[in-house]
């Protein structure tokens, strides 16, 4: 079995594919209130370019992938694009979604051969929902996450951004909700990337811990995952909690993931605006441009609120 290693000898066996730069919300971290332009159809890959490279990939070494958007769930034919991607024999097929439409599609995207999702929600609060997200959706995503449960689809992972003066005062619902369902409910350090960047909502995973030990004992815990959070659970839950300290501290050593974005180029970095493009999908050129993604994969990033610089804002990443 090939192995995909970078210059500093990381073994690459992640792809996160961005299928739409497309959302149907507009979370304040994510993006300006206007939204962010959408790239036109013709600029997209198409379902069968996405499946070409990571065909390649999986000869190159890459053995799960994660489809990311914008919102994915916003692009027609996902189920049968994860009906063809199940064929490839991947280890593990992922989706992060803001589970806005997941209600009536969680079913038919188990049975493609989707083995997990994870979700976005910040609040539990409807008013603070539409806040945040600049919608009015909270009750549809309650039910996309029944529905993601009930479908079989395990873990089922909640991604909180926690933002001080926003939803700070919610960890401990948040983690009573990980005593009732099986959720891993994982608190994300907010990033300066694309949205509204205020340097007084950060809150660093150290502080969010400390907060939620006033109340709760964290024991040591394990979900399936490819991604950087550390997992806890509470005693007797059936849930856990995890942390993904995207600042406070790198987990960029052992950083296993390219992206590939939703108009054809390989990011090697969530927070770095060097990208390759992928010339033709031939399998030559597919090739090359993995191998160039790989040498200039940075060592480390530099986000900070202090130098924004950032060419794409998170919804046209994919996180
Ligand atoms: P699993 O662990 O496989 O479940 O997935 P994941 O946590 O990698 O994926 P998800 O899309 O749910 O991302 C959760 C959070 O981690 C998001 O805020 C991402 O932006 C962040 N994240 C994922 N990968 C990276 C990374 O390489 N660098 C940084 N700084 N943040 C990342
Ligand atoms: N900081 C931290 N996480 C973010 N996400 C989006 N924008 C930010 C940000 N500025 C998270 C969302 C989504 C995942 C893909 O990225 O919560 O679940
Ligand atoms: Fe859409 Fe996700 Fe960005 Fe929210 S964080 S606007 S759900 S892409």
């Amino acid at each position: 079995m090939q192995k995909l290693n970078d210059q500093l000898g990381r073994e690459i066996d992640y792809l996160r594919i961005s299928i739409t730069d497309r959302c149907n919300l507009r979370c304040r971290y994510c993006m300006p209130a206007e939204g962010v332009e959408n790239k036109d159809h013709q600029d997209i890959l198409s379902y069968e370019e996405i499946l070409k490279i990571v065909e390649t990939g999986i000869k190159l070494g890459i053995k799960k992938v994660r489809i990311t958007g914008g919102e994915p769930l916003v692009r027609l034919g996902v189920e049968d694009f994860i009906s063809d991607l199940n064929r490839l024999q991947l280890d593990d097929i992922s989706m992060t979604s803001n589970a806005v439409l997941i209600s009536e599609k969680a079913q038919q995207l188990k049975k493609a051969g989707l083995d997990r999702i994870n979700i976005s929600l910040d609040t539990l609060k409807p008013e603070k929902f539409k806040k945040i997200t600049r919608r009015d959706n909270l009750a549809e995503v309650l039910n996309g996450i029944s529905a993601a449960l009930n479908a079989g689809l395990d873990p089922v992972k909640l991604n909180v951004v926690v933002m001080r003066g926003v939803n700070d005062d919610e960890l401990f619902d948040f983690v009573e909700l990980s005593r009732k369902k099986n959720l891993s409910i994982r608190f994300i350090e907010y990033m300066p990337l694309g949205g509204e960047a205020e340097a007084e909502k950060f809150i660093s995973t150290k502080e969010i811990k400390e907060l939620i030990s006033e109340k709760y004992q964290l024991l040591p815990a394990v979900s399936k995952g490819s991604g950087p959070a550390v997992y806890f659970k509470i005693e007797g839950a059936s849930g856990k909690l995890g942390f993904i300290s995207a600042l406070s501290e790198h987990f960029c050593s052992s950083c296993n993931r390219l992206r590939l974005t939703a108009d054809g180029k390989f990011k090697p970095c969530l927070a770095s605006n060097q990208e390759v493009k992928i010339t033709g999908i031939n399998e030559k050129e597919i090739i090359a441009a993995y191998r160039q993604a790989l040498k200039i994969k940075p060592a480390c990033h530099n986000l900070n609120f202090e130098q924004q610089d950032y060419s794409r804002n998170m919804s046209q990443i994919g996180g």
